[in-house]
């Protein structure tokens, strides 16, 4: 199976977006061809600052490769870096109602919150399904939210495929729902554009901020308290083993037991769950010219997918493109 997905590298990365994404996409690169990316072009939608969207673009790197995806078993590169993604965002155009976009609930939430209407924001579903068509992906996995803008990718593969004969593998997505939505410290879903995050990588008096200021009621540190309606708990359960969450659980129910002592132990689990990730990402920033040329590896290995792809595309459209010197 092919199993395709990306990463804005809109902002730091945080344990939602490894728990809904990046770390099903670390364990299914064992056994299925894995194509891994991050989506700067995507993340223009959101970032007008060139210097911080290179510099977030390298730290998403180097935070996959220290989670641990394995460029000899995986094709990992940079969106941007394989400009045929432009041109088939263009071909699939053709065949995408502008209704369809314009129903998109990611696009009308960003515009409730003020983003100017303009096109790339109504095309980011588009070039998603360019994305994931260009490497006739089979899974992808993603967080829910991401759930309809699949939906919108199989609509634009079956309508292409409709109209110009069988051109694109139809892609299902994969939501675990178990991590489906991971909650943010407010409780509502963890997202960088909420400012609600509790980050994989941050310094530690950072981290320590961020789950100290998780949002909780107000039961007195000792009465009984229910982990099922604590944020806390729901965290804490994402990361513990089954053992440590049952004796968190008992400790709620208890009573004589606050939440910042909850919030302590949490801070903790997130301390040594990720230790060894963020041991190897401290070695692998010490050499930043050695992550370019595995990202660089990775743009030729992806082009290569890609440009077959494009290929077929353009005999289909009549497009008389060529492709680089990657064929
Ligand atoms: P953000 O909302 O922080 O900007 P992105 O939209 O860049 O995150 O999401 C990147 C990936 O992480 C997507 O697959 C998305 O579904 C997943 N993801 C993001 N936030 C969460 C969350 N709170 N719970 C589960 N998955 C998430
Ligand atoms: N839109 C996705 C997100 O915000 C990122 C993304 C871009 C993506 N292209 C993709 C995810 C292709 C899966 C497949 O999370």
């Amino acid at each position: 199976m092919r199993v395709l997905s990306g990463i804005q590298p809109s902002g730091t990365l945080h344990i939602g977006n490894y728990l809904g994404m990046m770390r099903q996409m670390i364990e299914l690169q064992a056994e299925h061809e894995l194509f891994c990316f991050i989506a700067d072009l995507h993340a223009m939608t959101s970032l007008n600052r060139g210097a911080e969207l290179r510099a977030n673009t390298l730290k998403a790197a180097l935070d996959f490769l220290a989670l641990g995806i394995d460029p000899a078993k995986s094709v990992f590169w940079v969106q941007s870096t394989v400009p045929e993604i432009n041109e088939l965002t263009w071909y699939l155009s053709n065949v995408t109602p502008v209704g369809l976009l314009e129903r998109c609930h990611s696009y009308k939430d960003k515009l409730a919150k003020g983003l100017p209407a303009n096109a790339g924001l109504l095309n980011y579903p588009l070039l998603m399904a360019a994305d994931i068509l260009a490497v006739q992906s089979d899974i992808v996995p993603v967080g829910k939210d991401q759930k309809q803008h699949l939906e919108v990718t199989r609509d634009i593969a079956i309508k292409f495929n409709n109209e110009f004969g069988e051109t694109f593998q139809v892609p299902d997505a994969l939501i675990k729902d178990a991590v489906a939505i991971v909650p943010g410290t407010d409780g509502q879903k963890m997202s960088k554009s909420y400012g609600n995050t509790i980050d994989i990588f941050g310094e530690e008096k950072t981290i320590r901020k961020q789950v100290m200021g998780i949002v909780t009621d107000s039961t007195p540190l000792e009465q009984p308290k229910d982990p099922d309606k604590c944020n806390v708990f729901k965290i804490y359960a994402l990361f513990a083993a089954p053992e440590q969450k049952a004796e968190m659980e008992r400790k709620y129910r208890a009573g004589g037991f606050g939440y910042g002592d909850a919030k302590k132990e949490t801070f903790a689990l997130l301390r040594e769950y990720f230790r060894p990730y963020r041991e190897r990402r401290a070695e692998l920033a010490k050499d930043p010219a050695e992550v370019q040329r595995v990202l660089q590896k990775g743009t030729e290995k992806a082009r290569a997918e890609i440009c077959k792809t494009l290929q077929l595309v353009r005999e289909k459209t009549g497009a008389a493109a060529f492709c680089g010197d990657s064929q």
